[in-house]
């Protein structure tokens, strides 16, 4: 007997770059595709340009460097998008409508989780210097509209964080990974970076893979994976370590950030 398999979410994407969003096709997201958990379409802004050239971007009001994308192309987009979407859903399912920007709100995990769970989405791909603002304002209005941006640097467009997003978003539907456990363990899942991983051989150039894994003691495993974790995001990121909450570190964690000359305050962890 087979399975049947549920479209789980669909993706429409505006670019003028539709070359930069191939990498969809490839690996997971490619298989998930096939299988029929996701559907990704990609549209052309251009193709709902009003003029010969088909322009989509202009002069800034108020001066200054760069052009600015015109408002009517990605009403346009919007609206064939949302024409075709009720074909398939009908009036019971609203797009959320996300927007990659570097003003935008950060994307993190908790972001994918969230949008794991969607319906539909739509992104809407800016490039130069963004997209007139009063296409915001109007889509804000009849839509669930979320700026993001995917972290504090700058991009030439917003192609390249549309993948990031689609990659942390569609690997967390149920089937679109390959190993579910790997989800739970990973980076990010508890407030922690993840712990180190190693696999044979045993010794590779003199350096030797910590007895603990070998030692086929599962509970003393768990309990040095945890430590690790502790110590890695203490170095790399301790801004993440102050953010764990009390309530989720026991006595052994405790040991371990003293160790690192960490200790409890009123509001998590703090150094020193
Ligand atoms: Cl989402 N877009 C662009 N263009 N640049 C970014 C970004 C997004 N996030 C960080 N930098």
């Amino acid at each position: 007997m087979t399975t049947p398999v549920h479209q789980r979410i669909r993706i429409d994407i505006v670019s003028i770059f539709g070359e930069y969003l191939a990498p969809l096709r490839l690996s997971l997201l490619g298989r998930a595709q096939d299988i029929g958990l996701v559907e990704i379409a990609v549209h052309d802004l251009r193709s709902n340009a009003v003029d010969v050239h088909r322009t989509v971007d202009d002069a800034p009001f108020g001066g200054g460097p760069g052009m600015v994308m015109t408002p009517q192309p990605w009403l346009e987009a919007m609206e064939r998008i949302v024409e075709l979407g009720r074909v398939r859903f009908g009036d019971t399912v609203a797009p959320i409508v996300l927007v990659p920007t570097p003003s935008g709100h950060e994307f993190t995990q908790r972001t994918a989780r969230e949008l794991s769970g969607a319906r539909w989405l739509v992104i809407l791909c800016g490039r130069y210097e963004g997209i007139d603002d009063r296409v915001l304002a109007e889509l804000g209005e009849h839509y669930d509209l979320r700026p993001l941006s995917i972290g504090d640097y700058v991009l030439a467009g917003g192609e390249v964080a549309a993948l990031v997003m689609i990659e942390a978003i569609t690997r967390l539907i149920p089937g679109v990974l390959g190993n579910a456990g790997s989800i739970v363990e990973e980076s990010h899942a508890n407030g922690l970076l993840e712990y180190p991983a190693y696999t044979r051989p045993a010794v590779w150039r003199g350096r030797r893979v910590p007895d603990v894994l070998i030692s086929g003691d599962h509970a003393k495993v768990a309990r040095w994976r945890r430590d690790e974790s502790i110590r890695r995001t203490a170095a790399r990121r301790p801004d993440l370590l102050r953010r764990v909450p009390v309530g989720s570190l026991d006595a052994a964690d405790i040991v371990v950030l003293a160790g690192l000359g960490w200790r409890l305050g009123a509001d998590g962890p703090e150094p020193g």
